[in-house]
């Protein structure tokens, strides 16, 4: 049976469960030994299939990359441009206190792909303290590729 923010087009707890499971997994592979903070995300694809990330730092500190948009370049170099949804989790040093939201660019790269009202950002503090929002409410007035 659908739950309520199912029916909103939001994912249900087995969906919030798989993806903040493989974003865990993923975790130990963050290159951040300049910030320590460690992030990683796993992006669901319409089709199903889930892509994770880890954040990618680098000695000429612009260089580096957030832990979403290392989700989304993998997930779009192989095909993929049609998303659902993505649970972000870090921390210092890897230990997860804390909520992790997605800095303002990777939401502008989200922004690119997915439909505001329609893509969900899952924010996890373990696999049971999540909270979910959709990205209208994360950013709000966008400029998206159709107003070009
Ligand atoms: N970071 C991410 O990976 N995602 C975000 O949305 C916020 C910040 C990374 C970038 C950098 O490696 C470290 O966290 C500290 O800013």
């Amino acid at each position: 049976m659908e739950g309520k923010r199912e029916q909103a087009g939001l994912p249900g707890e087995a969906v919030i469960r798989s993806l903040v499971e493989q974003a865990l997994d993923a975790l130990p592979s963050a290159y951040a030994p300049y910030s320590r903070f460690h992030v990683a995300a796993a992006l669901l694809c319409r089709d199903g299939s889930v892509y994770t990330g880890c954040n990618m730092e680098n000695a000429s500190y612009p260089a580096g990359l957030c832990a979403e948009r290392a989700a989304f370049a993998k997930a779009v170099s192989d095909g993929k441009r049609e998303f659902s949804g993505i649970a972000v989790l870090g921390g210092r040093d890897g230990h997860v206190t804390d909520w992790c939201p997605p800095c303002g660019i990777c939401r502008q790269v989200m922004r690119e792909f997915a439909g505001p009202e329609e893509f969900w950002i899952v924010l996890a503090r373990s696999l049971e303290e999540y909270r979910v929002y959709t990205l209208e409410q994360l950013l709000p007035e966008s400029f998206g590729p159709e107003r070009l």
